[in-house]
């Protein structure tokens, strides 16, 4: 009898163990692709992306490690893998479904969000099925898929697409971002709907402090803030960002065993440029990589990687990469601010 309980408990023990493995499911843009856009679309990403660490393209836009690598690094994982990675993927730090470019809108259209939803559907589904039939394999079982952390960061690409479209008024945009919203919370739920119950949610950037839009679009003064990013670009990624803090609040009150943590990304990167000698950053609003020289270092016709450009000789010193993506130091500045928010302890995600 009590070697029965003993083994029951011991049964506990190990279940109890391997239920609290962290392991991470992904959807999203460019901010945290860790290869899905090159092995799904071809993109042909290479270096100089990369450079700075993995010295080769891994199909991330930045010179090395995103925000999430630096998250999978916290937790003593793996980086992810892109679900479309068809040679030699390992699932078993979680699954990567972003996908640079992708937008909350229009469904069915790839790699939209829902679009990226409806992969993890099947992606779960197969894996079930195939343990159920014995494979052995670097996959994700019933507790993983129960217990892994489910995060999202979509919504710059709707954005900025609309913006352009409105030649930069807020009104039009604004009016949108109802919709881009409500697509987001139609993924946690469909994500609930097919077990998950740990939702991490990513606000949008400050969009108006990147060099690409300060270079691309003629502005004078009053189209700037104090710090001089645009305005038009911030106030509507303030406004979705509003709106996302909103919906994960009220999607709290309807899936009550649910934890959904909403990350204030906008002001973590928004500091970085507000006060960039407190990091270690120079020349905020200049990207590293790229043709033109100050005071962006962007030009359309020579981006990033294509003929005419080159890098700034301190890469750690810079904030933003190619125009749009940020470098591997100002991710590394963004990762450790947000585990060092006591509210958003990683790790306390798998800990009972
Ligand atoms: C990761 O590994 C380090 C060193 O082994 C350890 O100190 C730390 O607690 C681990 N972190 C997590 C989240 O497991
Ligand atoms: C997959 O990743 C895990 C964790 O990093 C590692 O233990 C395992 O050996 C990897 N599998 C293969 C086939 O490399
Ligand atoms: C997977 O999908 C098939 C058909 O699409 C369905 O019959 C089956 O029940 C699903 N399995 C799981 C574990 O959801
Ligand atoms: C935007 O500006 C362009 C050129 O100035 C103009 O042709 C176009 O009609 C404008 N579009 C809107 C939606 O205002
Ligand atoms: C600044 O530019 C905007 C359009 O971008 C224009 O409406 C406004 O009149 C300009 N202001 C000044 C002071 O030139
Ligand atoms: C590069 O920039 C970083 C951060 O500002 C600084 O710590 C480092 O000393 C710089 N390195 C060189 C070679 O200037």
């Amino acid at each position: 009898m009590k070697i029965e309980i003993l083994l029951l408990s011991l049964f506990w023990l190990l279940v109890g163990i391997s239920v609290s493995r962290p392991l991470i499911i992904n959807f999203g843009d460019s901010n945290s692709d860790t290869g899905g856009a090159l092995a799904g679309a071809g993109l042909p990403i290479g270096l100089p992306h990369g450079i700075t660490f993995f010295h080769r393209g891994t199909g991330r836009f930045g010179d090395g490690r995103l925000v999430i690598d630096f998250f999978c690094e916290h937790l003593n994982l793996s980086y992810l893998s892109p679900y479309l990675e068809s040679l030699a993927p390992n699932f078993t730090s979680g699954v990567n479904f972003a996908i640079a470019g992708a937008m909350t809108q229009p469904q069915f259209v790839p790699f939209q969000l829902d679009v990226q939803v409806r992969q993890f559907v099947h992606f779960k589904n197969r894996s079930l099925e195939l343990l159920s039939l014995g494979f052995t394999g670097d996959i994700i079982n019933e507790n993983g898929f129960r217990n892994a952390l489910y995060m999202i960061d979509i919504g710059q690409n709707d954005l900025l697409v609309a913006l352009y479209a409105s030649n930069l008024t807020y009104a039009p945009v604004a009016a949108k971002i109802p919709s881009f919203i409500a697509e987001i919370e139609l993924a946690i739920q469909n994500l609930y709907q097919y077990g998950g119950r740990k939702f991490w949610i990513h606000s949008t950037g400050p969009l108006g402090c990147a060099p690409k839009e300060l270079a691309l679009h003629a502005h004078n003064k009053t189209d700037l803030d104090k710090i001089g990013c645009y305005r038009v670009h911030n106030d509507l990624a303030k406004l979705f960002n509003k709106g996302l803090r909103r919906m994960c609040k009220e999607l709290k009150v309807v899936l009550k065993d649910a934890v959904i943590a909403y990350v204030d990304v906008y002001g973590i990167k928004y500091n970085l440029f507000a006060k960039p000698s407190k990091y270690g950053f120079v020349e905020p609003f200049k990207a590293c990589c790229g043709y033109g020289g100050p005071p962006n270092n962007y030009n359309v016709k020579a981006t990033c990687g294509q003929p005419g450009y080159s890098i700034c000789n301190n890469v750690t010193s810079a904030i933003v990469w190619d125009g749009v993506h940020y470098t591997e130091a100002a991710n590394k500045v963004v990762a450790a601010t947000i585990l060092s928010t006591p509210s958003l302890k990683l790790e306390r995600f798998w800990s009972r």
